[in-house]
């Protein structure tokens, strides 16, 4: 099965079958490219990308979204009167740059334009654009150093340079384990993942100054569709099931305020722990130098 199907045929086998209904819902797969538009629009992380956007880059009016799929970020921005240049190398109508084009007409937007090409291809000028923008896509990059190059050349200096939800892992080990635990590598074999080490290495040697890096429990722009509440109540739970274990191995004591945060001081516990999620997502604010 595994490298037999395209990514298209896997959205469309997908869309089918129930057990990926939840799936193909969060993920903005519908076959209803208005509906995956408005979901995105009104999603927590959309909201607080823009957050983001307007307090780092508040004169910005470009935008360039690499691997834009089909097209839930590029029309939004659009809709918030960026004008954007949407970059997909998938041609399909369903879920790649066709899907752009019947969008663009449908929100009928003179301010989006889109093109058929891989990030490390783009032929943009030097300096063309405010932000920079790629949800998801830097981790399929054929070459990362040349992708990230192309992202930093054409941003405009002191550009903003997003990179958002991209997979990490921290060794090969890891990275079979994420593979596996994909929900679609099996049918497409498409997935991939870099260390943190090397997305933050391509970026600063492409030009880019990194100002955060996001890892997966630091942002809803990484847990989304997870709430924050969701997140603060697991950390809650997380935390009163480690203390019960300690009281277990040392009795009452463990109980104690002080003892409590000595163990965590010293444990260096952490409540939340990104280790537990496959491919945990992370992002990156930077800019060109
Ligand atoms: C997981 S999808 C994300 C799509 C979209 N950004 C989103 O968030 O819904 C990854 C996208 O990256 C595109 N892609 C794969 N390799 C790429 C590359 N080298 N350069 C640019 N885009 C690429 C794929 O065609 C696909 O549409």
């Amino acid at each position: 099965m595994k490298d037999s199907m395209t990514w298209e045929d896997t959205i469309k086998k997908i869309r089918k079958e129930d057990a990926f209904k939840e799936l193909v819902e969060k993920a903005y797969f519908d076959e209803d490219l208005e509906l995956n538009v408005n979901r995105f629009g009104n999603s927590e992380e959309f909201k607080e990308t823009l957050k983001i956007i307007r307090s780092s880059a508040p004169k910005a009016s470009s935008i360039l979204d690499i691997g834009c799929g089909n097209g839930i970020s590029s029309v939004n921005f659009a809709l918030q009167k960026y004008h954007v240049t949407a970059v997909e190398p998938d041609p399909s109508f369903t879920i790649g740059a066709g899907a752009i084009k019947k969008l663009k007409t449908f929100y009928a937007l003179d301010n989006l334009d889109v093109y058929e090409a891989y990030a490390e291809d783009i032929n943009f000028k030097n300096n063309s654009f405010d932000i920079v923008y790629v949800r998801q896509a830097m981790h399929h990059a054929n070459n990362l150093e040349k992708f990230l190059k192309e992202c930093v050349r054409v941003l405009k200096p002191n550009g903003l340079l997003l990179t958002i939800r991209d997979h990490v892992i921290y060794n090969e080990t890891d990275k079979e384990w994420f593979l596996k635990a994909h929900p679609l590598h099996k049918f497409y074999g498409g997935e991939n993942a870099f260390t943190a080490q090397e997305y933050k290495d391509a970026i600063t040697n492409a030009g880019a100054e990194i100002l955060n890096e996001l890892r997966y429990y630091d942002s809803i722009i990484n847990y989304f569709p997870s709430t924050n509440n969701e997140v603060n109540s697991l950390k809650e739970t997380n935390k009163l099931n480690q203390k019960k274990r300690l009281v277990k191995k040392i009795g009452k004591i463990g109980n104690s305020w002080f003892v409590w945060n000595l163990y965590c001081f010293l444990s260096k516990y952490e409540p939340l722990n990104e280790a537990f999620i496959p491919g945990r997502m992370y992002s990156y604010i930077a800019i060109k130098k």
